[in-house]
C-alpha cells in the first residue's frame, strides 16, 4: 500500500528532483503539493513547482503557502538557484492552473479528507507546516509522521551552526519541534553524504525519457553553484548535495538511513546561532526525544532507487 504524502516545497534544483521522485514512486501517493517562500519568492517557487509537474505530465494539486516566514523578510538563495530560483534548463510554462485553495486550505483539507494518517514531507522553510499546526491542532492526529529537509546536529551551511530552511523560519521550525508530531530530521549530517558525483550525473543524462536528461541538467547547475572553486582547485571531490531527495528517499525507503532518536530545540534568539538546531547528542538537558535525526546513508542504494524511480518518468 502507498503511503500518503503532502510535499511542502520551495523549488529550488533539489526540491525539484524530490518531487520528480515522489512522483515516480509506487510507494508514496502524493496528495498535494504546497510551496514555501524561501530559494526564491513565492512567485517563483510555485511558478517552479508547477512547471516540474506539468513537465513530468502528472495531475497533482499545487497550491501556494505564505509570502514570507512568520516574522522575518524572504532572504532568496541566488547564488545557488540563480534569478528565478531553478536556472540552468528552460521549462515550458505550466499546462495547469493554479490551486484556488491557500496552501493552509488545501492541507488542512487533505488531513481532514484522508482516511488514513498523511505524512508531510518539507523541503523548504517550515512556514507552511508551523501555521497549519497552529490554525489546525485537531489535525495533528491524522499527521502520520514530519521528514522533513533542514538543521543539522553538526555545523551549518547558512550560518557556522545553521542550515538555510532553519535559518530562513526559525520561529516555524521551533512551532514543528514543539508540536508532539513524530519528526524525521534529514539535515546536513546526512545530506552532505547523500553525494552524487559528476560522472553519475551521466547516467541520468543518458537516460531515453525526457525527465533523466533533465535531472543531469539539475545536477550540473546545482553542483557548480555549491561547489566552491578552491575544492576543484584542491583536486577534493565533491559531488551534488542531494539534500531534498533525501526526505523523500526516507520516506520511501528509511532502511537506507541511519537514525538516532534525540531532542531537538531550535535556537530563535543567538546573536550568532539563530536557527541552529540544538540536538542533545548526549542528552545534557534530559528532555525527551522529538525527532529521528538522520546521519548516515547507503549512498550507492540512494543512487539506485533515485535511477529506478527516474527512469519510470516521462
Ligand atoms: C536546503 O536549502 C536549499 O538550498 C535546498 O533546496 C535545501 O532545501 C539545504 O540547506
Ligand atoms: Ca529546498
Amino acid at each position: 500500500m502507498s503511503k500518503a504524502v503532502i510535499l511542502d516545497c520551495d523549488p529550488g534544483h533539489d526540491d525539484a528532483i524530490a518531487i520528480m521522485l515522489a512522483l515516480a514512486s509506487d510507494s508514496l501517493d502524493v496528495r498535494l503539493i504546497t510551496v514555501s517562500a524561501g530559494n526564491s519568492s513565492i512567485e517563483k517557487t510555485t511558478l517552479n513547482a508547477m512547471k516540474v509537474v506539468s513537465f513530468l505530465g502528472k495531475e497533482v494539486e499545487v497550491a501556494a503557502g505564505a509570502i514570507k516566514p512568520l516574522r522575518r523578510e524572504v532572504q532568496p538563495d541566488i547564488e545557488t538557484h540563480g534569478e528565478s530560483g531553478l536556472d540552468g534548463p528552460e521549462l515550458p510554462a505550466p499546462s495547469f492552473l493554479l490551486s484556488s485553495r491557500t496552501a493552509l486550505e488545501a492541507q488542512a483539507a487533505v488531513l481532514r479528507e484522508s482516511e488514513e494518517k498523511v505524512t508531510i514531507i518539507p523541503t523548504g522553510p517550515l512556514t507552511n507546516v508551523a501555521l497549519l499546526l497552529s490554525a489546525h491542532p485537531e489535525l495533528t492526529d491524522k499527521i502520520e509522521r514530519i521528514v522533513l529537509m533542514g538543521g543539522a546536529c553538526f555545523g551549518g551551511n547558512w550560518l557556522p551552526d545553521a542550515e538555510f530552511n532553519i535559518m530562513i523560519d526559525p520561529e516555524a521550525a521551533d512551532i514543528v519541534f514543539r508540536s508532539g508530531v513524530p519528526i524525521t530530521m534529514c539535515g546536513l549530517d546526512v545530506t552532505l553524504k547523500a553525494q552524487i558525483f559528476p560522472d553519475e550525473f551521466e547516467i541520468f543524462r543518458k537516460m531515453t525519457n525526457k525527465t533523466g536528461p533533465l535531472v543531469a541538467e539539475l545536477l550540473d547547475f546545482f553542483h557548480k553553484s555549491t561547489t566552491p572553486p578552491f575544492m576543484a582547485e584542491e583536486g577534493h571531490e565533491e559531488g551534488a548535495h542531494m539534500h531534498d531527495i533525501c526526505a523523500v528517499a526516507w520516506a520511501i525507503a528509511p532502511e537506507l538511513f541511519v537514525t538516532k532518536n534525540l531532542n531537538v530545540q531550535i535556537e530563535t534568539e543567538g546573536r550568532l546561532t539563530l536557527g541552529c538546531t540544538v540536538v542533545d547528542y548526549n542528552n545534557v538537558f534530559g528532555l525527551s526525544p522529538n525527532a529521528d535525526v538522520c546521519f548516515d546513508i547507503d549512498r550507492k542504494g540512494f543512487l539506485q532507487l533515485l535511477i529506478d524511480n527516474i527512469s519510470t518518468l516521462l
